[in-house]
């Protein structure tokens, strides 16, 4: 379901001053629209029937009545009602058809770097990769992490970025990024800030976690975390806002499309700006062999003027859960998985290739300019609606656990900034190298599988090296002993590192 991001910016525009709220930040209201008797807060629900929020105001403490009032005057009513009614309206009239000329005309994507296989092309590696490097060393490149999800279908209880992977020591994902932040600025000598976007959910573990962890020795001012906002979910059917209980409203992450707003309105848009960074390299917190700052990708986005560039790996199977890169009538957009049917999914091209391979690694690279001109009027992402299961209390108090959705959610992709991206870029990665998520809690992108990737990298870097290690002897290289199979050669071979530093062998 796609709905009009210029309904949205008008409605956005109209607002007279946006917040930055610590919780919320995502709907906007006007000051001097901030009220909080009961009257005051029944007149400003009244005309979108949301009263019902307040059937238990009576009961509350002044606390609790102040943090409601709070958020329901963060709620733009109008908003939600007109983006429940566009896509109501969308999936009535032409919705189902829309989006099935949509998949019907999707090709595979015209243009892509693939990952090179002659001289030249490895040449042209090279000059990207030195440019990337000079980037680096210049201290043009920022790092955003996106941390803000809820990590559901693994069920871990803490932020996913505390998950422990490593094979050998239980290094948590968290603290790989760090390694390989420090492990670059070491090698190139400039500055790499570090940016994590949290959610309400995940804020406060992940600052104590660092705390706690002494920032993993990097310095701390270079790390800074901002909070995505939240979005309330309704009914389904009746558009009425959830509760969860008699004091609270349901809420949830606004997805890692809030990053838009989030980045600005955190004010941290404007110190990349300020710090001289024109480069922010984009990753999710569940890989833990994505390719930190990976120079030769920063390199071609640089060379090609690129204002989003995205690393694709051709899926393993065609029903394999990402989000696939193609072009539609022209246009460069992404196909969610949840999208296609598994016939849709496994087509081909009349050369027998599959026309969804490309698949995403929501690994990018963004220019700084393009976060500004995405955030400008508002953010320029369309929310979605999706249709999830939303425990919440009833009209008299009760709880209420749905066993199908009952309830719309509302949230931004981030890759949504691709069609509107100049010069667009889609560049093949290396999959067994940089692409082994920690997703599920068993079977495919889980625990096992990620922590056999870091295991069967570092055996392939030692092997490379004239160390084969036997069956059954974990392996683990800290991004500080190398970032690569090179420099891991290099010091094994100078006797700074020795085998038995990298492996549980007794
Ligand atoms: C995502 C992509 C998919 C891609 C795949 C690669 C979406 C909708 N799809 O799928 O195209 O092929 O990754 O692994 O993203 N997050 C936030 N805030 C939110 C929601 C998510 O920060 O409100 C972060 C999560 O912490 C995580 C990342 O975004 O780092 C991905 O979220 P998730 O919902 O797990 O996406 P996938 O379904 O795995």
């Amino acid at each position: 379901m796609r709905v009009g991001g210029n309904v949205i910016g008008k409605l956005l525009r109209c607002a007279a001053l946006r917040f930055y709220f610590h919780h919320v930040n995502a709907f906007i209201l006007s000051n001097c629209e901030m009220t909080s008797t009961k009257e005051q807060l029944l007149e400003r629900l009244k005309p979108f029937g949301q009263q019902h929020l307040l059937n238990w105001w009576d009961e509350l403490s002044a606390d609790q009545q102040n943090a409601l009032a709070e958020r329901i005057q963060q709620i733009d009513f109008a908003l939600i009602e007109k983006i429940r009614q566009a896509a109501g309206n969308k999936e009535a009239a032409d919705g189902a058809a829309d989006s099935a000329a949509r998949i019907e005309s999707a090709a595979a994507p015209r243009s892509v770097v693939l990952q090179p296989t002659t001289d030249a092309e490895r040449n042209q590696q090279q000059n990207d990769t030195a440019l990337g490097e000079q980037l680096l060393a210049d201290g043009k490149v920022a790092v955003i992490t996106v941390a803000g999800g809820q990590g559901s279908r693994l069920g871990f209880d803490a932020p996913k970025g505390m998950f422990p992977i490593g094979p050998v020591t239980d290094r948590t994902l968290f603290q790989i990024f760090a390694e390989q932040i420090a492990a670059r600025k070491k090698r190139h000598g400039g500055q790499i800030p570090w940016l994590i976007m949290t959610s309400a959910a995940t804020h406060q573990p992940t600052v104590d976690f660092f705390q706690q962890q002494n920032h993993f020795g990097l310095d701390h001012a270079t790390i800074h975390f901002f909070q995505q906002g939240s979005l309330p979910a309704v009914d389904a059917k009746t558009g009425k806002v959830l509760m969860a209980d008699k004091a609270s409203i349901c809420l949830s992450p606004d997805g890692h499309g809030g990053l838009v707003t989030a980045l600005e309105s955190s004010g941290l848009l404007k110190q990349l700006a300020d710090a001289g960074v024109e480069q922010i390299f984009y990753h999710q917190v569940d890989n833990p062999t994505v390719i930190m700052c990976d120079p030769a990708l920063i390199g071609v986005h640089r060379r090609r003027e690129s204002q989003l560039t995205t690393n694709v790996v051709k899926k393993s199977s065609p029903t394999e859960k990402m989000g696939v890169l193609v072009d539609v009538n022209g246009r460069l957009e992404i196909i969610e998985y949840s999208e296609l049917t598994e016939e849709q999914a496994a087509k081909e091209d009349e050369s027998g290739q599959w026309i969804f391979w490309a698949g995403n690694t929501a690994i990018h690279v963004f220019a700084r300019t393009f976060f500004e001109e995405l955030a400008s009027d508002g953010c320029r992402l369309e929310l979605h609606v999706a249709n999830k299961k939303v425990a919440h209390i009833d009209q008299h108090g009760q709880p209420v656990e749905p066993e199908s959705p009952n309830a719309n959610k509302f949230e931004r992709f981030i890759f949504d900034a691709l069609p509107l991206a100049k010069n667009a870029l889609i560049v093949e990665g290396n999959r067994d190298r940089e692409f082994n998520p920690v997703k599920n809690a068993d079977g495919s992108d889980s625990p096992a599988t990620s922590r056999a990737a870091l295991n069967r990298i570092g055996r392939e870097w030692l092997a490379k090296a004239g160390h084969n290690i036997p069956d059954g002897t974990n392996v683990e290289i800290s991004p500080l002993i190398a970032l690569d199979e090179d420099e891991l050669a290099t010091k094994l071979s100078d006797g700074t590192v020795s085998v038995s530093d990298l492996t549980d062998a007794d």
